[in-house]
């Protein structure tokens, strides 16, 4: 439940709808959902053997199964990654921490499309207020790793993800009764093959990594704290099917919507906080359910930043006790769990203020050939960073480990069949490596 709720988050509600709209929709579904079938199984099972077996988090892992050290610089980018993850989420979870409010405050009553479209734009631009609402999110996602209370996150998951999901079925039952909503359903599901470019398959498969959380180490650390029983394929199979449907469903809301109001499906990552105010603005019980859909939205967020400090704030502090020792030989005490949410919280913090000086054009010298640092975190993360840390993790695992003597990280054993062990393994060590170069290759012209 852990792992689905760092999988299920705003990359599904918020990003999967705005990079399919971007992408051409029903196209983008498919190889989206080819990438899901190719990567999601065999990286997933990967990240929580590694945490399994090693009953580390990435610095810890990496370095207890390989002794020489040569393949600790994964555990560096996975780290990296995460900084930079934590550098764009937090403003959008600021976004629905903002909606939230406005939502109780019943402010988008009687607003037209334009009207949305308008207050979203205010919203963003507006430096203080995103500065506010970004670090909001932050503070609370510290202090759940601070007190390190997971287990009642964990807890309290287990009630509202399924609440969350009984939610969006009922926001799907109204979208379907909008006129025209049917022209939002065939541009989700008619898949318009011309559509697809090198590009359109790099942004699917960052969206592939993105959303089920792989890629990063986020998902070792789970591995660590695992039973020694438990099934890591039938897991892992859970929480790709959960993350998918909750993917689907946010589309089968957005986009008949989108035509139906006339929206534009490409409006890009504005989308979802244009579109679903109107949604819930033809529910009924319109408060309730507007409160209570941007209530969950902001729980979900959470659980996601959760895994995404925790990454950070594991690796500070395994890796401040492994490098280097003191003067007089003795190695060095790893810092407290505090002291490294303090640090990670101060980094994330000026990151943020940064990305958002960024975006909101208060800074042009942060920005990187036109782009601003929202745009280029979220690219170079999901389509760059990601598929290289999933990329070294599989040849790590796949290739370098048995000669290692370190077979038994690829043995998921109890309780998984024979077959499903063999086929991850072919899996790992050849259709996984391989999609990522030619995906690469592709995406760079050069195939
Ligand atoms: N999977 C999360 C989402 O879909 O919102 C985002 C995320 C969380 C990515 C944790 C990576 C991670 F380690």
């Amino acid at each position: 439940m852990a792992a689905a709720g760092s999988a299920v988050g705003l990359g599904n509600i918020w990003k999967f709808p705005y990079i399919a709209g971007e992408n051409g929709g029903g196209a983008f579904l498919i190889i989206y959902l080819v990438c899901v079938l190719l990567f999601g199984m065999p990286l997933l099972m990967t990240e929580f053997l590694i945490g399994k077996r090693s009953g580390k988090s990435a610095f810890g892992a990496f370095r207890e199964l390989n002794g020489n050290g040569r393949w600790q610089w994964l555990s560096w980018l996975c780290m990296l990654t995460a900084l930079l993850i934590m550098g764009f989420y937090f403003i959008v979870t600021g976004w629905c921490f903002n909606y939230l409010f406005e939502a109780v405050r019943n402010t988008f009553s009687g607003m037209s499309t334009e009207a949305l479209t308008a207050h979203f734009s205010a919203v963003a631009s507006d430096t203080p207020r995103m500065i506010a609402f970004s670090l909001l999110p932050m503070v609370l996602t510290a202090a759940v790793v601070w007190f390190d209370v997971n287990k009642g996150i964990e807890r309290l998951s287990k009630i509202l993800m399924p609440l969350l999901l009984g939610m969006m079925l009922l926001m799907v039952g109204r979208v379907l009764m909008l006129d025209g909503s049917n022209v939002g359903m065939q541009f989700f599901f008619r898949a318009d093959f011309s559509a697809i470019t090198p590009r359109v398959v790099m942004e699917a498969m960052g969206q592939c990594f993105f959303s089920l959380s792989i890629g990063m180490g986020a998902l070792i650390t789970y591995g660590a704290y695992m039973p020694k029983n438990q099934n890591v394929a039938a897991t892992s199979v859970q929480v790709i099917v959960l993350d998918t449907l909750v993917a689907i469903l946010a589309g089968v809301i957005i986009f008949p919507a989108v035509f139906a109001f006339g929206f534009n499906p490409a409006e890009g990552p504005q989308l979802v906080f244009v579109v679903l105010p109107a949604i819930l603005q033809q529910m009924s019980l319109t408060w309730v359910s507007s409160v209570l859909f941007f209530a969950l939205l902001c729980v979900a967020a959470l659980t996601s930043t959760i895994s995404l400090m925790e990454v950070m704030v594991a690796f500070i502090c395994e890796a401040s006790g492994a490098l280097g020792q003191r003067k007089n030989g003795q190695p060095r005490r790893a810092l407290s769990r505090q002291k490294s949410v303090m640090i990670t919280s101060a980094v994330v913090g000026v990151l943020l203020v940064l990305c958002v000086l960024s975006m909101t054009g208060k800074a042009d010298w942060l920005t990187i050939r036109g782009y601003n640092l929202f745009e280029c975190f979220d690219d170079m993360t999901a389509c760059v960073m990601m598929p290289l840390a999933a990329l070294g993790m599989a040849v790590f695992v796949g290739w370098n480990l048995p000669k290692d003597g370190g077979r038994g990280v690829l043995n998921p054993s109890q309780g998984v069949k024979r077959w499903v062990g063999k086929a991850y393994i072919f899996a790992l060590r050849w259709i996984v490596p391989l999609a990522i170069v030619i995906i690469f290759l592709n995406s760079l012209g050069v195939l």
